[in-house]
């Protein structure tokens, strides 16, 4: 694993944009996992930046992004979907018809699923998926449980995030309970991870990256065991690693 430690957000930010829009220079046609969240949209205002300074090229690249709220339409405002578009995809010369997203509307929901993991393995599976980190773990919507989910799949969200949620909605009423995420398996399947956490509420999330310990309580464990992880966060979210010693500290600025 590559760490990268920032002395805040906005060096976190410069730092992923770097990593994304290098990948995409290396491979105009990369498929790039996106993420939704707060953490994220420093990086997209970075990407729309290098975008108009004609430093990136988007038009070639396939998108899919992590997860959707159930019962959501694409045009509702805290859908992903409207999120992604408002905060990226309408700035940058990115093709709609590569645009994908788990439906939040739907009937047949293993269909949906199946079709979603369908759809990456045709496009030849994802080269660079971002990724942010709940303050419980999870990654994507994939919530703390006994046993990991690999594919695709429809998930009860945890409390905890539709708490740490509400901050979009205004209140934690209108906060769906349910969404459709990518499994731990398609993230894995990933051929390099980019994962961004910021904040001292993250420290200890961020801290099981680095436990040696595999657990579904904690999805993000699991990433100690993809070949290509950058983590990009900022020292308030390193304070634990850096109190645990970590062996993988590879490199820090
Ligand atoms: C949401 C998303 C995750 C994201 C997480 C952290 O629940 N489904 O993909 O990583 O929240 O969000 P934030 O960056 O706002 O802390």
């Amino acid at each position: 694993m590559q760490l990268y430690v920032t002395e805040d957000y906005r060096e976190l930010s410069k730092k992923a944009a770097q990593v994304v829009a290098e990948q995409i220079q290396k491979k105009p046609g990369a498929i790039i996992g996106f993420a939704t969240g707060g953490t994220p949209m420093g990086l997209y205002e970075e990407l729309i930046g290098k975008y108009n300074q004609g430093e990136v090229d988007f038009s070639g690249i396939t998108t899919f992004n992590l997860d959707e709220y159930v019962g959501l339409t694409r045009e509702h405002p805290q859908s992903y979907y409207h999120f992604m578009w408002e905060n990226l995809f309408s700035k940058v010369n990115v093709k709609k018809e590569r645009i994908h997203f788990p439906p939040g509307i739907f009937t047949d929901a293993q269909a949906v699923c199946r079709q979603y993991e369908a759809q990456m393995d045709e496009a030849g599976g994802i080269d660079l998926q971002i990724l942010g980190i709940g303050t419980n773990g999870h990654i994507g919507f994939n919530e703390p449980a006994d046993t990991f989910e690999i594919s695709t799949h429809l998930v009860d969200l945890a409390e905890e995030t539709i708490e740490a949620n509400a901050r979009f909605f205004g209140d934690k009423t209108e906060v769906p309970r349910k969404a459709i995420t990518m499994g731990v398996g398609s993230i894995m399947k990933a051929k390099s991870i980019l994962l961004l956490a910021s904040g001292k509420n993250k420290a200890e999330a961020v801290s099981h990256i680095y436990s040696g310990f595999v657990d579904p309580r904690v999805p993000a464990s699991v990433l100690q065991l993809h070949p290509h992880v950058t983590l990009v966060i900022d020292k308030e979210a390193a304070q634990l690693i850096e109190e645990k010693g970590a062996s993988t500290w590879l490199h820090s600025q």
